[in-house]
Order: C-alpha cells, then sequence, then structure tokens
C-alpha cells in the first residue's frame, strides 16, 4: 500500500532558486493521496508565488505567522500537530542555522519548534555555503535530534559553478518521506535481504547468457520493506530500476557472485526475500578472448549453478543463528505453475513460494501471483501492481516474525 495516502505533510519552502521544484514534490505528494500544507519563507515567495502551491495542493498557503489565516484550522499549532512528517525543502542555509538554534521568527522555524513529527530536510545552496563548517555543524545538530538530512546532489549549480548543493530529486524527497513514515511499521528495527534481476554468465567478453528478468519484482519489495520500517539490501543483478532511497544495493552480475552475496548479507538479517531469476547453468569456461565464428554450429558446454535457496537451507540446518530467518522464494513457469511451487517449497524449505506466471513475472509492472504456504491452502491473487504483492508478501513475513517471536 502507498503509505503517504491520507497522511499529512507539512511542507516548508525557504527562499532557494530551487523552490520552483518544492512545486513538483508538492504535486506529487498530493497525487499520492497525501494532505500538503505549505509553509513559505519571505525569501521563497520572492521565487514562486504562493498561488502556485495553492493550486497544486488545493489547500491554502501559509506565508507568515501573523495573518488571519494563522488563526484558524491551519494555524502552527494546529498544522504542528497534524503533521506526519514535517519537510523543509529546499532548505537554505539560513533556514537551517535557524532551526539548529531553535528560533521562532517565521512560520517554518515557529512551527518545526512546535511538532513532533518527524522532520526531514532536503538542503539547496551554493557549494561553498553548504560545505561551511556552520553549515555542516548545525545539519549535525539537527541530525542529532533526530532530523533525517538529505544529501544533496552533484552538478550545476544556479551560480554557473558545478559542484555540491543541488536540491535532491523530488521523486527522491517522497521516498525519503515514506521511508519516515516507516518508522512505525510492522517491519521496525528487521533486517531483510532481497534479490533481483537475472544474472549473467559470460561466454567470453562480449557474450552472456542471461534472461528476460527486469528486477522490478525485487525493487518494489526493497521499497515497500522500507516503507514498512524494515533496513532492505536488495542484491541485484544487472538491472535498469534505479536504486530506491534509503534502500542498501549491493551490485553482482553471475550467480556465484550473487550466492557469496546472499549468504554474507543473512547472517544477521531477518528475513530473505530472492526473486533474483538465477541462471541454472553458467558455461563450463568463460573464454578470455571474445569466441570467433568458424564451423556451422557450436557445442556449448555448460555448468550447474549452485542452487542459491538450497544453499541457504544447508546453512540453516547447521547455524543456529539463522534458525528464525523467514526466507521467501518465487517460481515463475510456464506450465504446472502450482505443482513446481508446491515442490519449491519443501525442496528448498520455504515459508513461502510466490508463483506468478511467466511472462508478466518478468518483465511487466502487475503480476498474478499465488501464494503457497507451508501450513495453510494456497491463494491466489487477482492480477495486480507488483508494490501490491510485494505488501502481501511482507504481510505474511511480518506475521512469521511476530509468531516466532511469541514462540
Ligand atoms: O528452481 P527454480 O529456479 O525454479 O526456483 C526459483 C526460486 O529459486 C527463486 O526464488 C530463485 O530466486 C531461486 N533460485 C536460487 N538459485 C538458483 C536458481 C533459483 O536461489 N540457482
Amino acid at each position: 500500500m502507498n503509505n503517504l495516502q491520507g497522511k499529512h505533510i507539512v511542507l516548508g519552502v525557504t527562499g532557494s532558486i530551487a523552490a520552483y521544484k518544492a512545486v513538483d514534490l508538492a504535486s506529487k505528494l498530493t497525487q499520492a493521496g497525501a494532505v500538503v500544507d505549505v509553509i513559505m519563507s519571505h525569501g521563497a515567495t520572492e521565487m514562486v508565488t504562493p498561488l502556485s502551491f495553492q493550486v497544486i495542493t488545493h489547500r491554502p498557503v501559509i506565508t507568515q505567522v501573523f495573518s488571519p489565516l494563522a488563526e484558524t484550522e491551519i494555524g502552527h499549532v494546529t498544522l504542528a500537530k497534524q503533521a506526519d512528517v514535517f519537510v523543509i525543502a529546499p532548505a537554505t542555509a539560513h533556514v537551517i542555522a535557524r532551526l539548529a538554534l531553535g528560533l521562532a521568527d517565521d512560520m517554518i522555524t515557529t512551527t518545526a519548534l512546535a511538532t513532533p513529527a518527524p522532520m526531514l530536510i532536503a538542503p539547496a545552496m551554493e557549494s561553498h555555503m553548504f560545505e561551511h563548517p556552520a553549515t555542516q555543524q548545525h545539519l549535525a545538530t539537527l541530525r542529532a535530534r533526530g532530523a533525517a538530512v538529505m544529501q544533496p546532489g552533484t552538478g550545476h549549480l544556479a551560480s554557473g559553478a558545478q559542484g555540491v548543493g543541488r536540491l535532491p530529486d523530488p521523486a527522491a524527497i517522497v521516498e525519503a518521506i515514506r521511508q519516515l513514515l516507516g518508522r512505525g511499521g510492522d517491519l521496525h528495527g528487521r533486517r531483510v535481504v532481497i534479490t533481483a534481476g537475472g544474472t549473467q554468465e559470460a561466454l567470453d567478453p562480449v557474450r552472456y547468457l542471461t534472461n528476460h528478468s527486469s528486477g522490478k519484482m525485487g525493487f518494489r519489495l526493497a521499497e515497500a520493506a522500507r516503507d514498512r520500517g524494515a533496513e532492505a539490501v536488495i542484491i541485484t543483478a544487472p538491472s535498469a530500476q534505479p536504486t530506491p532511497y534509503g534502500v542498501r544495493r549491493v551490485d553482482v552480475v553471475t550467480g556465484l557472485q550473487m550466492l557469496d552475496a546472499v549468504m554474507a548479507e543473512i547472517i544477521e538479517a531477518d528475513a530473505l526475500v530472492m526473486a533474483a531469476a538465477v541462471a541454472d547453468y553458467r558455461p563450463a569456461q568463460a573464454s578470455t578472448q571474445k569466441i570467433k565464428k568458424s564451423a556451422e554450429a557450436m557445442t556449448l558446454e555448460l555448468t550447474r549453478n549452485p542452487d542459491i535457496l538450497k544453499e541457504v537451507a544447508a546453512a540453516r540446518a547447521q547455524s543456529a543463528l539463522l534458525q528464525n530467518l523467514v526466507v521467501v522464494g518465487f517460481a515463475a513457469e510456464t506450465e504446472n505453475l502450482l505443482e513446481n511451487g508446491q515442490k519449491k517449497l519443501i525442496e528448498k524449505n520455504l515459508d513461502l513460494v510466490v508463483a506468478n506466471p511467466v511472462p508478466e513475472s518478468f518483465a511487466g509492472d502487475e503480476s498474478q501471483a499465488t501464494f503457497i504456504y507451508r501450513d495453510q491452502p494456497l491463494k491466489p491473487f487477482a492480477l495486480q501492481p507488483k508494490s501490491q504483492v510485494a505488501d502481501r508478501v511482507w504481510d505474511v513475513v511480518a506475521a512469521r516474525l511476530r509468531a516466532s517471536i511469541q514462540r
């Protein structure tokens, strides 16, 4: 589920030239179902008009502490109480300093003092201002008080220079907000490992064997886990999917590399969800030079890759540390989907198998999953977005983890 739905976001906009990008941020948040109340500093109103935000959010915009609006249902105390997250984007060096000092000299700083909501700061300024010890100390102070501070981007700045100080991409700010909202989620404090993508097995320096996996299911799983409070690690074979904000990404290429990464990452994990399409075979010998064409036909010799889930099952049987690891596998099949899924559940000692038919399971944004459990009848789901399938997977994992604590 989209965890922004119905959430109350207070968005403080300050006077950086990047203020215009905050209009896009307000739009993205509103489209995701959040209620967005915008507070603008005086400087911000010089860059963008309050009307731009009002049209996007369908809410009045506050620009002053003492205004007729401040005495209504969107006065600073009410806003502070209602806020689920207080975001300042873009945050200038000036507002960062005032927040660190606890000043209350405008509506943004006054609301910041009055709210118990988690705070997210997205700085945007010229590089020297960002790197100045004063700004860095103020950011450290705010972090120490529990604020989440995003790293600004590097590139072209309004001054014409290149450097650090660009407002993070509004899409990344939305993800950072989702992560903050997840702090109270049912995977809070849990460490989960997800695999994604199709491995590539080299034939020579130019060619490789692979499959059609897009990595989408794994990346949706990682985002959904983050949004429920988990610390998520994604071990991914080459995939065009961007790294979700707040998720740690481990890039691998081959099945053997994925095996090593999974074994290293599960040691302190609570759950492993294997959504990757790992090659079952790899070329017996990868040529160091490009293979040249000669004969009319050629035969490739392939060697079995290890089955990662079976290796995990074997490790679990040996190690007390891995006893409570919840393990989920995927089954993508062109035929006998459910029978094959049941077999995998037993052979790989899984808590859950997500069975889905090829080709949707690979390339599409949606999937028609059937959940195969150890101790319950199987459950078919209608075709739904992979983000929703991901949430249903975490429902099962969270319930398993709760049950293992009670045991
Ligand atoms: O046996 P099959 O490849 O159909 O099983 C699919 C499940 O097993 C998926 O969860 C996949 O990530 C995992 N797998 C694995 N190691 C392999 C092949 C698949 O862990 N070598």
